[in-house]
C-alpha cells in the first residue's frame, strides 16, 4: 500500500477501497497506474476482511481514459507485441465483487474499466462516453461489446460513432448503472453494499458472481446448466443451513465468513 504513487487504498469496513489518484490528468490510465491497480486488486482479492472492493475516482472523474500522451507515441506493430491493454483486464480476474462508484468522467478506458466491474453506483455528476472515435480510434478496452450488451446496438452505436456523452439519469434508464446517488453519498453508498455483501454467504456472493457473468460469455442453456450446478452446490455449504434455519426460525441469519 505504501508503495502506490497513483492510487489510495483503503479498508472501511468489509469493503476494500481502492481511489484513482492523478487528478492532474483527471485519473488517465496510464500503464504505472494500472499496474498498481492491478497488485491492489489481488491483494484485496486476497484479504480475508475484504467482502466486496469498491474502485472509485474523485468528484471530477473516475477515469478520463486511457492516458493520450502516454499513447501517442505508440506504433504498430510493437504496440501489438506489448498490448498494454491487457493488463487492464486484472479486474476481470477478481473472485470478489468490484464495485465501480463513478463520479465525473468516465471515458474510454475508464468507461470500458466501470463496465468490467460487477456493479456500476453512479453520482448524479456522472458522465460515460466512448469517444476513442475523435481521436481517429475504437474503443480497446471491450467498449464496443459492453457498452452493446449493456445498452444495447441503439445507443452504443450512437455513442460509440459520436463521442457523446451520457449522464447519469440516462445511464440508469439504459440499464448501464444499477443505481443513481447524490454525489455526496457516493462513496458511502458503495460501502454499505460492500457491508450488506459482507454479511452474506461468501461462497453463494462468489457462485451468483460467477453466475451472472457467464450470463455474458454462454449460450443460455450453458448458463442454466452452470448455475443449476452452482445452486445444487450449495447445499454443502454452511450458509444454506443457516440460512434457511434462520428463516425458519424467524432470526436474523449469522454467516461466517
Ligand atoms: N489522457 C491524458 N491526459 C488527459 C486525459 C487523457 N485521457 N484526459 C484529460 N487529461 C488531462 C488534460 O490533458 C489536462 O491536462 P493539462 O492540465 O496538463 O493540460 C487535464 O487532464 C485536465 O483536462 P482538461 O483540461 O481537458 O479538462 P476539461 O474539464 O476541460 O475536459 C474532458 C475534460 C472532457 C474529460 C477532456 O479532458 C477529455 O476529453 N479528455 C479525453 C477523453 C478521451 O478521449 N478519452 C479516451 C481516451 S482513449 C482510450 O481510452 C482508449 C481505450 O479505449 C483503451
Amino acid at each position: 500500500a505504501e508503495a502506490y504513487e497513483m492510487i489510495l487504498f483503503e479498508r472501511q469496513g468489509a469493503a476494500g477501497i481502492i481511489r484513482l489518484n492523478r487528478p492532474k490528468a483527471l485519473n488517465a490510465l496510464c500503464d504505472a497506474m494500472m499496474a498498481e491497480l492491478a497488485d491492489a486488486l489481488a491483494r484485496m482479492d486476497a484479504d480475508p476482511a475484504v467482502a466486496a472492493i469498491i474502485v472509485t475516482g474523485s468528484e471530477k472523474a473516475f477515469a478520463a481514459g486511457a492516458d493520450i500522451r502516454e499513447m501517442q507515441a505508440r506504433r504498430y506493430p510493437a504496440t501489438y507485441m506489448d498490448d498494454f491493454v491487457a493488463p487492464w483486464e486484472a479486474v476481470l480476474g477478481v473472485r470478489k465483487p468490484v464495485i465501480a462508484a463513478v463520479a465525473g468522467f468516465a471515458l474510454g478506458g475508464g468507461c470500458e474499466m466501470a463496465m468490467m466491474c460487477d456493479i456500476i453506483l453512479a453520482a448524479e455528476s456522472a458522465k460515460f462516453g466512448q469517444p476513442e472515435i475523435n481521436l481517429g480510434m475504437t474503443p480497446g478496452a471491450g467498449g464496443s461489446q459492453r457498452l452493446t450488451r449493456a445498452i444495447g446496438k441503439a445507443k452504443a452505436m450512437e455513442m460509440v460513432l459520436t463521442g457523446r456523452m451520457m449522464g447519469a439519469e440516462e445511464a440508469e434508464r439504459a440499464g448501464l448503472v444499477a443505481r443513481v446517488v447524490p454525489a455526496d453519498a457516493l462513496l458511502a453508498e458503495a460501502v454499505k453494499m460492500a457491508d450488506t455483501i459482507g454479511g452474506l454467504s461468501a461462497p453463494a456472493v462468489a457462485m451468483a458472481k460467477e453466475a451472472v457473468n457467464a450470463a455474458f460469455e454462454l449460450p443460455l442453456r450453458e448458463g442454466v446448466r452452470l448455475e443449476r450446478r452452482m445452486f445444487l452446490s450449495l447445499f454443502g455449504t454452511e450458509g444454506q443451513q443457516e440460512g434457511m434455519a434462520a428463516f425458519l426460525e424467524k432470526r436474523k441469519p449469522v454467516f461466517r465468513r
